[in-house]
């Protein structure tokens, strides 16, 4: 195990980098010391974490502990309050499209737009040709399986295709991160393990660096090369950090992956607990942990 303090990146013996379709890169994200709140209220406080470029890195932690507003930070949409939060060196001054994000509902596609506009719609707002819009679409939407919808509309599309259409929209601005919050979080139980072993594809092939916000233990295990979990908020902070130490395609019934998952539901059940206990339950019983 990793505690918080000692958040450097291991990379695994023999397991090789993810291979790059020379179109995107990792970036390293550094956070240093961060707090973020609104207004007077601390939402998370003194959160340090190194994530390696083009590491896989998921970030779980009970519901409404702060990891979207983690997230929200790293895109530049909510300005940290102290301490130091970089891109590959750089200070996070505000939203950019080298950091793309995958929100939990497709409401953030456009409905009105086919799904080929879509994916090109970073392209275009950056000014390339039309010719250069349609290579960019055509080879995400490739990479996403869903060359074949291209001339279709979101609201033509299952909640797993809609999905797919918001990673390649993010992909086609070949960002260096993307951040992706919950993002299979509403669809069912079979689209979702379908959507995982995608992502990891996808990640594998472009090559960036994925920080992907989860409340699904087993969804974390699937996919991260490390996993962060959260305390409960307010003023949440990094409890733990774990390698995943399996081999891709996870296998999660590997000894090393029931290990982990006891841990990890030690870990959110000892968080869960504390914040019933601070709103005044008495006896939080039934919440993941022990003996299970
Ligand atoms: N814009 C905001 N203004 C005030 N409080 C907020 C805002 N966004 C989030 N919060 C609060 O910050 C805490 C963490 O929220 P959030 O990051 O959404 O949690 P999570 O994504 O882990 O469920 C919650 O207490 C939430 O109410
Ligand atoms: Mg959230």
């Amino acid at each position: 195990m990793t505690k918080a303090t000692d958040t450097g990146h291991r990379p695994r013996p023999g397991e090789s980098p993810p291979a790059k379709n020379g179109t995107s890169h990792g970036a390293a994200v550094s956070l240093s010391g961060v707090d973020i709140g609104f207004g007077s209220f601390v939402a998370v406080r003194d959160i340090s974490l190194d994530i390696a470029a083009g590491e896989f890195l998921c970030l779980l932690g009970p519901s409404g502990c702060g990891k979207s507003t983690v997230l929200s930070s790293l895109a530049g949409f909510v300005p940290v309050r102290d301490g130091r939060l970089t891109v590959d060196h750089a200070p996070v001054t505000g939203p950019d499209p080298g950091r793309g994000m995958v929100f939990q509902s497709s409401e953030a596609l456009f409905d009105w737009m086919s799904v080929q506009q879509n994916v090109a719609f970073g392209p275009r707002m950056r000014g390339r040709s039309r010719a250069e819009q349609k290579k960019v679409a055509d080879e995400y939407l490739g990479l996403v399986g869903l060359r074949h919808c291209a001339d279709r509309f979101p609201g033509q599309l299952s909640g797993g295709m809609r999905q797919r259409v918001q990673i390649a929209r993010v992909l086609a601005n070949e960002p260096s991160v993307v951040l992706m919050d919950e993002p299979f979080g509403a669809l069912d139980a079979q689209t979702r393990q379908v959507m995982q072993e995608e992502m990891a594809r996808i990640w594998r092939a472009s090559g960036c660096t994925v920080v992907f916000v989860t409340h699904d233990i087993d969804e974390a295990i699937v996919l991260g090369d490390r996993i962060a979990v959260m305390t409960a908020g307010p003023a949440a902070t990094i409890k733990a950090v774990y390698p995943v130490d399996l081999p891709r395609p996870r296998d999660d019934t590997a000894p090393e992956a029931i290990e982990l998952r006891a841990a990890l539901r030690r870990d959110i059940g000892e968080e869960v607990r504390k914040a019933l206990r601070e709103q005044g339950v008495d006896d939080p019983a039934d919440v993941p942990g022990e003996g299970r």
